[in-house]
């Protein structure tokens, strides 16, 4: 294994010793596979080529002060690929295989669980694609689910430091009623000329507006929004968002710190008025926003002191943190272990 600067590591591709797959074919899930080649061969006709049939997740394993391996909120992600399958009619991956494979894949490449102290993890990738063939346009009948693992450290390279985002008009990432609340591969497609473009000209993301009226906001590329004033912790409710487990994981706790919780629609008009922003999942924790330009109608927003997270965002941070790496109490059964 090569020497890895565990507090270096960016997010992204790394390739670990193995990876765990599984297949459904004739109406069942097969046997649970270890493969220590990243490649997967398909049938040039499969489904997720051609119609899309893809669904993912991301987790985190995290290992704490004590050596041991967390895992936040598993189930959670795992009801959620199940709505994925169910949103493009592919066949659902059951809960305890899912948590089996993710288990195995974790402990299989044990090695790679970054070390406690360096805010790395372990970034797990549950993946379902339509592996059955059809060239008319049709659910496949054939599917493969892989977990792949590798270490990688926060999304944003600005880590916890203030980003600045980039509000599109010209753009949508998805359709009110269309897969913009299941974790499907479309959905990022249609984000990325947006997201190139928005990082070309210097931000980190984009920020999309709900694609009927455009008078809320929506969600960033890869992460939830949230605002927090008046003590209000205040995300947005729409349609076409991934909910977010991060998210709800900091509505509560905000409840639990005392601070009212308003998940409503937030309009554009409102961010003036916001205390501090930022930007929360799985990948991206919690990245402070520090400024919001709207592309098109050129006005600005800015948070709380240039440079440096609000309080809020950082007493959150740190505890959702905490939670995850098992120096906080897991008041809400958050936390499994992979032993
Ligand atoms: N929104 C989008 C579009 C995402 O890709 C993600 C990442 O999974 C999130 C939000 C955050 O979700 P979670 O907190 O469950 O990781
Ligand atoms: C995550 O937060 O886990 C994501 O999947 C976001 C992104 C890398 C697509």
């Amino acid at each position: 294994m090569q020497n890895i600067d565990w507090g270096k590591l960016p997010f992204g591709y790394f390739q670990t010793d193995y990876n765990v797959r599984c297949y459904y074919r004739n109406g069942e899930w097969g046997k649970i596979e270890v493969s220590s080649s990243p490649q997967v061969s398909i049938h040039m006709a499969a489904t997720c080529l051609h119609y899309g049939q893809q669904a993912f997740e991301g987790m985190k394993a995290y290992r704490g002060r004590d050596g041991r391996i967390r895992l936040f909120r598993w189930e959670e992600n795992a009801k959620r690929m199940q709505r994925s399958a169910d949103g493009i009619l592919m066949s659902r991956v059951p809960e305890e295989l899912f948590h089996e494979m993710v288990s195995k894949a974790v402990r299989l490449n044990e090695k790679y669980v970054p070390p406690f102290g360096h805010g790395a993890a372990l970034y797990i990738r549950p993946l379902l694609i339509g592996t059955g063939v059809q060239v008319g346009v049709n659910p496949a009948k054939e599917y493969l689910f892989l977990v792949f693992v590798g270490p990688v450290g926060p999304y944003f390279k600005e880590g916890f430091n203030p980003v600045k985002m980039q509000i599109v008009r010209d753009y949508d990432r998805a359709a009110p009623q269309g897969t913009g609340h299941i974790k499907v591969g479309g959905n990022y497609a249609g984000s990325l000329f947006a997201s190139e473009r928005a990082k070309a000209e210097g931000y980190a993301s984009v920020i999309f507006l709900e694609a009927k009226e455009k008078i809320y906001i929506d969600e960033a590329g890869p992460a939830n929004f949230f605002g927090i004033k008046d003590n209000t912790y205040i995300t947005p409710k729409s349609s076409s968002i991934l909910p977010s487990i991060t998210n709800m994981s900091l509505m509560q706790m905000a409840e639990d710190m005392g601070m009212k919780v308003e998940r409503r629609e937030v309009p554009v008009d409102e961010l003036g008025s916001l205390e501090e922003a930022g930007a929360c999942g799985t990948a991206a924790i919690i990245s402070p926003i520090g400024r919001i330009d709207d592309r098109e109608t050129g006005q600005s927003y800015t948070f709380g002191k240039e440079g440096e997270a609000g309080p809020w965002s950082t007493k959150l941070f740190k505890k959702l943190q905490g939670i995850q790496y098992g120096e906080e109490p897991d008041t809400h059964g958050w936390v499994s272990f992979v032993d």
